[in-house]
């Protein structure tokens, strides 16, 4: 008789962001002349870079023709992909082996399946808000215990990351075995200076911790002192391993293209005493259960790190941090509070006294119909915030902003 893994059973019934498509769609079904404006999931809004474009049409065009049709490529990515990366991080100081640099389908797909390396009984960090990813696919291992009424899961270690704390993560009681950071942060858009981070890096250097570090919105950075990839601090190859994305970067969304850094450095002990390389543990993870991206959105990735790539790229984050800009105005003169949005493409509300996160998403929705996302969907410390993204088009913010002038709180 087959036995099913139970512990996806504990898993809530939705994924965050399809639970807010779900009451959306109702909400147009009953209501099909509300002129939705979506500023709730992270997804780009502007069509793909031109480099990526030709680089992409020129890829066909070599799959079209027997003499450069390409079949499997290497699991962990073709090499002048990871060589233009490689070349990329140096530009910021860190020296990585393209061996390190494994190119996948997106880093929600890699922050997901890393946790195959590791144990069920480690104890697991996150910072609260935290993108729903980290903690589903650890539920589904087993190593999260039972969803409380608090909104807490029983044996996850929650650091609360709120206005009160000015959203730096402090050490937790209990020291953990694994802990995820992600910074610039999803959902709140603060960011940990360099000093700030390095604090992270000597804590698990001295016990003895992973440390799994999402840095997909790094080239939304815009002030100094704030590190785009946690091996800028010295120690930081013993302990973590990099999730990146083009996603953001250069529209990739739909087009599913990220990399992970795993350090050669990287050495573990399994519970029976014996050590294990994390770097060769993913590449024999990867070989096994992945194979490769696709030949033509790998060319369209490199491209996208050429000069003119960059030129390109940076011109997409300019338009979004924009948009950003002109919604935390906006928002701030209408009396809200709002953090993040700096260094990110993400604004954090505090929604007005009286109200809850998913009431004033309500709210936003019915009265102005605009969809956010409700902090509590991040995690319990999220309870009381709500995050809308500058990833609309800008013809689209200018109406946001249009609709919330004068709006009563
Ligand atoms: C978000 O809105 O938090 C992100 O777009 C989700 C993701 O990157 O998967």
């Amino acid at each position: 008789m087959p036995v099913i893994n139970e512990f996806f059973l504990d898993l809530p019934e939705n994924y965050l962001f399809s639970d807010i498509a779900k009451r959306v769609k109702k909400y147009k079904e009953e209501n099909p002349e509300a002129d939705i404006i979506r500023l709730g999931i992270g997804d780009v809004t502007l069509p793909l870079p031109k480099v990526a474009i030709d680089a992409m049409h020129k890829a066909v065009d070599e799959m079209a023709n027997a003499d450069t049709f390409r079949g499997y490529g290497p699991e962990q990515g073709y090499e002048f992909l990871r060589q233009a990366i490689a070349e990329d991080y140096k530009r910021r100081g860190v020296n990585l082996d393209i061996d390190e640099i494994f190119i996948s389908d997106g880093s929600k797909s890699d922050l997901g399946n890393f946790t195959d390396l590791l144990d069920r009984d480690n104890r697991i960090a996150i910072i609260d808000p935290v993108y729903p990813v980290y903690i589903d696919s650890n539920v589904m291992f087993g190593r999260c215990g039972k969803f409380g009424e608090d909104g807490r899961w029983s044996n996850l270690i929650y650091i609360p990351c709120t206005a009160d704390n000015d959203f730096i993560p402090d050490f937790p009681s209990e020291v953990p075995d694994v802990v995820y950071l992600c910074y610039p942060n999803n959902p709140t858009g603060t960011v940990l200076t360099k000093e700030q981070l390095s604090k992270w890096v000597d804590y698990a250097l001295e016990h003895n911790i992973i440390i799994l570090f999402d840095s997909a919105y790094e080239a939304f950075i815009s002030e100094d002192n704030i590190p785009h990839s946690i091996y800028e601090i010295e120690g930081a190859d013993k302990v973590a391993v990099e999730f990146r994305s083009f996603s953001k970067t250069a529209g990739f969304t739909g087009v599913r293209c990220g990399y992970t850094v795993v350090p050669k450095k990287l050495n573990f002990k399994g519970k029976n005493g014996v050590e294990g390389n994390l770097n060769r543990m993913w590449c024999r993870r990867q070989t096994t259960k992945f194979n490769g991206t696709a030949y033509i959105v790998q060319r369209a990735a490199e491209a996208t790190l050429t000069d003119e790539g960059r030129r390109e790229t940076k011109e997409l984050v300019n338009y979004y941090m924009n948009n950003v800009s002109l919604l935390r105005k906006s928002l701030q003169g209408i009396g809200l509070e709002v953090y993040g949005g700096c260094n990110a493409p993400y604004i954090w509300i505090r929604v007005p006294k009286g109200e809850t996160s998913w009431s004033f998403f309500e709210r936003m929705l019915k009265e102005k119909h605009i969809v956010s996302t409700p902090g509590v969907g991040f995690g319990p410390s999220g309870e009381g915030y709500l995050r809308i993204t500058g990833f609309g088009k800008y013809e689209d913010t200018l109406r946001v902003i249009d609709r919330l002038k004068n709006w009563k709180l």
